[in-house]
């Protein structure tokens, strides 16, 4: 069976550059990728590739080769769904915030209406792929939707989850460690895999294309992102250690890294893990285990967002203590809001915690970050619901520059690692502060004996 029509519902941070690198490696395949929210297709379809709604390196250039030749992006669901062979559901899978499994369990009405609209529109066999990270046996639920509110035409549902992490998104795709596809052992369910496979062997090395069984490859995607943010927050848990006992985080994760079987990558400490994802998928983890009556399993897990969340908390307060125990009134700025460099997603950053407690303690925030627009700033302090957004518009100013942000300034906090932090000229900026001039490196992106030399009480993690 050869592919050529794909469709994908959810234009998003994984649709929108998935696809765009199918359609790039696959000339021959229409793809065609759907959403709802018709300002983020408006957005995709921009003239000029540069605005395009996700900011990743290298994915402007993707689009504005293959939008238009192959690919396409449209609110026309049903037309999309109707032509093709096969549909990625690549829809938002968030932490309920309601109900059963309300702040633990995915929230999967998306995933449902996406099935019960593929069921409705469907007049041919299609394949159907859970690009979305799902609980493990999701697919049986959107198998029984689509079986039973269909038109008699078979599916077979593949799990294809995702493994790139934005910032990085262009060179993951193109260049994936694996890629794995998880689908029903019977013959059709074999050829369904085939299909998809030969898709991905237009560029990836068939042994780096893994199949399995639906469910290992579900459950692959939750314990991928489990070890990698469990890696995280056992290098935090150290960092508090260190700043107790004088030993370097930088050096133990250093020394910890050189042995092969622990692996250098992923080590480094921080202010806390953000991102869409790691909370969200450990969170649903904690749940399954529980619901499977595995409460030692969950709260094993459950430790990795606990201490991600002291991290944060511990970070906020570390600057009011440093700051004689009050921050009220004083400037405080910020440098980065986007939860890792090189995205403009700012979903569960540190930033947005670290200042909610900041602003709490009377504190008046300056950010400045290269691709987060201060509308987001807000809208992000406004979801926590601390306080008016009259009251968030009033403790937090926003700049075009970080030179600008930390003028006058009594402390700096360093929430982004992007690049050109380190390319600053920090004389000038400790120049124009308020003495003494603090600067908390959230990160452990800059020089501290040479911030040091310069005036600076310099505070990092770990250390
Ligand atoms: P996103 O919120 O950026 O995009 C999801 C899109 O789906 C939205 O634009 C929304 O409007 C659209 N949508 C929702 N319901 C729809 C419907 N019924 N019909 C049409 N469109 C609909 O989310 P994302 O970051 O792309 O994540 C999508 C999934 O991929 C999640 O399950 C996530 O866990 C997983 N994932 C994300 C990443 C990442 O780096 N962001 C990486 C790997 C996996
Ligand atoms: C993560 C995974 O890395 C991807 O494989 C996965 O596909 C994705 O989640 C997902 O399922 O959404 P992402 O969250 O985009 O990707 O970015 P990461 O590079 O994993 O960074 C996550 C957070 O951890 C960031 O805030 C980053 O700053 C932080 N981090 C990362 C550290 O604090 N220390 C590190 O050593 C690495």
């Amino acid at each position: 069976m050869e592919i050529t029509k794909i469709c994908c519902i959810g234009a998003g941070y994984v649709g929108g550059p998935t696809m765009a690198v199918i359609a790039q490696k696959c000339p021959h395949i229409k793809v065609t990728v759907v959403d709802l929210n018709e300002q983020r297709i408006k957005d995709w379809n921009d003239p000029n590739t540069d605005n395009i709604p996700i900011y990743e390196p290298g994915l402007s250039e993707i689009v504005a080769e293959a939008r238009g030749r192959n690919l396409f992006f449209s609110t026309e669901v049903d037309k999309a769904i109707d032509e093709a062979q096969v549909i990625f559901i690549s829809v938002n899978t968030p932490t309920k915030t309601y109900g059963k499994g309300k702040g633990m369990a995915a929230d999967l009405k998306y995933i449902e209406l996406c099935a019960r609209q593929i069921a409705k529109v469907a007049k041919q066999n299609k394949i159907v792929v859970e690009k979305s990270t799902l609980p493990v046996r999701t697919a049986e639920a959107i198998k029984s939707i689509l079986d039973n509110t269909g038109n008699g035409v078979q599916f077979q549902i593949l799990s294809n989850p995702e493994f790139l992490a934005e910032g990085t998104a262009v060179k993951d795709l193109l260049n994936p460690d694996r890629i794995l596809i998880g689908g029903d052992t019977t013959s059709e369910g074999e050829t369904a895999i085939n299909a998809l496979v030969d898709v991905y062997a237009n560029w990836v090395d068939k042994d780096k294309i893994l199949t399995t069984n639906v469910w290992s490859s579900e459950l692959s995607k939750l314990t991928a992102n489990a070890f990698l943010a469990q890696r995280i927050s056992s290098i935090n848990a150290m960092s508090e250690l260190c700043e107790k006992t004088g030993a370097d985080v930088n050096e133990v994760a250093k020394a910890i890294g050189m042995d092969s079987r622990i692996g250098p990558k992923f080590l480094k400490a921080s202010v806390g893990f953000g991102g869409s994802c790691f909370q969200k998928d450990i969170l649903n983890l904690v749940y399954i285990a529980k619901s499977y009556g595995l409460n030692e399993v969950a709260d094993y897990w459950e430790q990795v967002i606990i201490m991600n969340d002291h991290q944060k908390r511990r970070f906020s307060n570390k600057i009011v203590q440093t700051l004689y125990n009050t921050v009220a009134g004083k400037k405080i700025a910020f440098l980065g809001w986007a939860f890792k460099k090189d995205t403009n997603d700012t979903r569960e950053s540190a930033a947005i915690y670290v200042a909610d407690d900041l602003i709490n303690e009377q504190a008046q925030i300056s950010v400045y970050d290269p691709k987060v627009s201060r509308a987001k700033m807000l809208s992000d302090l406004d979801y926590l619901e601390t306080r008016t957004s009259g009251e968030n518009n009033s403790s937090l100013a926003t700049f075009d520059s970080a030179y600008d942000a930390c003028k006058g300034a009594h402390a700096i906090a360093i929430l982004t690692e992007w690049d050109e932090f380190t390319t600053y000229d920090w004389q000038k900026i400790y120049d124009s502060m308020h003495k003494p001039a603090f600067l908390f490196d959230g990160r452990n992106i800059l020089d501290a004996k040479e911030l040091e030399s310069i005036g600076f009480i310099y505070k990092g993690i770990g250390s």
